[in-house]
């Protein structure tokens, strides 16, 4: 049988050899469970003499006492191990940086939109708006549409099934937002509206029903068609870059008199239809109240979308809504 000395002495040499709790616990079992030579110790006990059984039961208790006081201590040496190997490996960097982390990016038409809020502001001009959901005599009766015109038909409008039938409709245009600037400030006046414009057309490359237009408003004294050519060719300048020019063509708007389309030329010569713009008609002033004989202006709309397509060499209209990112991320 063996000396407890040896059993203490064996059981601190694998206890220190266990490298994991795991391990450490299948020692524990060797060296004190009830198949161990601790327990054969204990079982044997009870063949010696009163006195030696004594003495032998003193010296037993006292290696169990060490032996589980060694098993204890390695225990929490490895349970530190165990703990600081953990953090260490859910350690998370906080600072740490994808070396090419992917961003998104604004939209073609956000972009053309913002560049051209800039331009504008550039110029001295202020940014407007107004609802998307319209009222009839904003959208067109303001604007000297009288009902039943047939310009009216020109706009394929989007009636709203709320009030009297055909009151309130979808903006087809952002020149509403030009009463509606007349009508909340006295002149002088320098404005653009860009937004959202609806219309009942089948989409196509070059027409959407839902499209955006920025609209400009310019209500000072003394203001003249040399005014209004001026500022489209400075737009021009400042958004095309040096190279391109402007002209206007008669036209027709019942909100302009004289109106105009204007066009812009491309570095290698070919034109572009681009907006419509003219002087603001004096009915138009009278339905905001403004006194046509103190004030004039001019005004101006035209397409974002339109803009962004040739400023980005895109064909087709419906290819900046599809979304699909491998498009826009080219943009
Ligand atoms: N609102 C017109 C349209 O959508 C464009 C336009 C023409 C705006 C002449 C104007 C203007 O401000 O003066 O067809």
């Amino acid at each position: 049988m063996a000396e407890p000395e040896q059993l203490v002495v064996e059981a601190e040499r694998q206890a220190a050899a266990a490298a994991t709790l795991d391990e450490l616990r299948a020692v524990r079992v060797a060296v004190s469970g009830k198949r161990s030579p601790l327990a054969d110790a204990r079982k044997a006990l009870g063949g010696l003499e009163p006195e030696a059984r004594r003495a032998a039961g003193q010296a037993l208790n006292a290696a169990m006492a060490s032996i589980d006081e060694i098993l204890t201590a390695r225990e929490a040496e490895l349970a530190a191990v165990a703990r600081a190997e953990q953090l260490a490996a859910e350690r998370l960097d906080l600072t740490e940086v994808a070396e090419h982390p992917a961003h998104g990016h604004l939209h073609v038409v956000t972009q053309t939109w913002q560049e051209l809020e800039d331009v504008f502001v550039g110029m001295g001009y202020r940014v407007a708006e107004g609802p998307e959901i319209e009222s009839e005599w904003y959208n067109f009766g303001a604007l000297n549409f009288p009902p039943g015109h047939p310009a009216r038909d020109m706009y394929d409008t989007l009636y709203v099934d709320y009030g009297e039938p055909g009151t309130t409709l979808l903006r087809t245009h952002t020149s509403p937002v030009q009463a509606r600037v007349m009508e909340g400030q006295a002149p002088p006046v320098y404005v653009v509206a860009p937004g959202r414009c609806f219309r009942q057309d089948t989409a196509d490359a070059t027409h959407m029903p839902v499209f955006h237009q920025i609209e400009g408003l310019v209500v000072d004294r003394g203001i003249s068609l040399g005014d209004l050519a001026g500022t489209i060719e400075a737009f021009t300048a400042a958004y095309f870059g040096p190279g391109f020019s402007s002209r206007l063509r008669p036209s027709y708007f019942p909100f302009t008199e004289p109106s105009a389309e204007f066009d812009i030329q491309r570095p290698d010569g070919t034109w572009l239809e681009l907006g419509g713009c003219g002087m603001v008609h004096p009915k138009v002033f009278e339905a905001c109240g403004i006194d046509p004989e103190q004030w004039q202006g001019f005004a101006f709309g035209f397409g974002i979308d339109r803009l962004a397509l040739i400023r980005f060499g895109i064909d087709d209209l419906r290819e900046l809504w599809t979304n699909d990112v491998r498009f826009l991320g080219q943009f």
